[in-house]
Formats: structure tokens, C-alpha cells, sequence
């Protein structure tokens, strides 16, 4: 039995984040999307909020036999993995622009944990410019979101704005 963590703030999910998950499921029976608990971010979505629209897209899809969790945690990642038996992390890479920041990511937290491996998996091409930041900075500049997050989200968004 393999399990993953895929960690992440999640404020919302978008089409490239669920990418990930599918290709994870190739690889692990089971997958925990973990969202970062942090009180320095001053995100669009609460953390219920960010859990709900995981549940919702998630819940909609089959995911073969892999079992996907999804809860949150707060401080080190490394321990959080280890209380949670991971064998791993899996982090999407989209560009080379984010290499270097998860390469650091990924050697701090192989000091820190030896026994836990890191797991870079590329999204589809359609989705290698998509990040929650940029949704939510265009969508609230009033452009169209379609086909980057799902549905649901993007009604959650609206109603935000509203
Ligand atoms: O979606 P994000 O915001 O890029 O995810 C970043 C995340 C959650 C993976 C990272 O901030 C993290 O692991 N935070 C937990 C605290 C921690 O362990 N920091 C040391 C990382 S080397």
C-alpha cells in the first residue's frame, strides 16, 4: 500500500491541480491532498471553504482504486508525512521557473526526513501556465476562467466577488 501527501495552499483548486492527482493515482493507492494551514497568507477562500471544493470535484470523479483524503495540516510538512505513514510527496512542476524553488523545497525536506521521497509529476500542457494565484488575479480583473477551474469553484468565486 503506497500513500502520498499532496501538499499545497489550494485557494482554489484549479484543472491543474486535479491533473496532478489523476497521474498521482497511477503511482499510489492512496493520495491525502493537504492543505497548508497559514495564518501569514491572507487567502480568498477559508479552509472549510478549501476543503468543500476539493470534496465536491473529487467526489464527482473516478479515480480507479486509488482512495484520496483531504485534510489539512499545519507546521513541518515532513512530520505531518510522517504521522500520516507517507511514503511520499507529490508536487506538480510546470515550468522550469519552478524547479528551483521545489528542488529547495524537496532537498530541506530529504535532511529533514530521509525516509520520505518527493514525487514531481508534469500536468497536461493545457494546464502548465495555470496557478491559483493568477486565476484568482484575472478572475477578479473580470476575465473568463472557463476550463481552468472547475465549475464549482468558479461559481464559489463569483459568489465571493459578489
Ligand atoms: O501550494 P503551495 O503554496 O505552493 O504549497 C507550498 C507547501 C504547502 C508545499 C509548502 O509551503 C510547505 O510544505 N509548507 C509547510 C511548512 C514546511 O514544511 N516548510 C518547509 C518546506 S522545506
Amino acid at each position: 500500500m503506497r500513500r502520498a501527501i499532496y501538499p499545497g495552499s489550494f485557494d482554489p483548486v484549479t484543472n491543474g491541480h486535479l491533473d496532478i492527482i489523476e497521474r498521482g493515482c497511477k503511482l499510489f493507492d492512496e493520495i491525502i491532498i493537504a492543505i497548508l494551514v497559514n495564518p501569514n497568507k491572507h487567502p480568498m477562500f477559508t479552509i472549510e471553504e478549501r476543503r468543500e471544493m476539493l470534496e465536491e470535484v473529487l467526489s464527482g470523479a473516478a479515480h480507479g482504486g486509488c482512495r484520496l483524503l483531504v485534510e489539512d495540516f499545519q507546521g513541518l510538512l515532513v512530520q505531518y508525512a510522517v504521522e500520516r505513514e507517507a511514503d511520499a510527496i507529490v508536487r506538480g512542476i510546470r515550468a522550469i521557473s519552478d524547479y528551483e524553488y521545489e528542488l529547495q523545497m524537496a532537498l530541506m525536506n530529504r535532511r529533514l526526513e530521509p525516509r520520505i521521497e518527493t514525487v514531481f509529476m508534469m500536468p497536461a500542457e493545457a494546464y502548465s501556465y495555470v496557478s491559483s494565484r493568477l486565476v484568482k488575479e484575472v478572475f477578479q480583473l473580470g476575465a473568463a476562467i472557463e476550463g481552468l477551474v472547475p465549475a464549482s469553484v468558479e461559481a464559489r468565486m463569483r459568489e465571493k466577488l459578489k
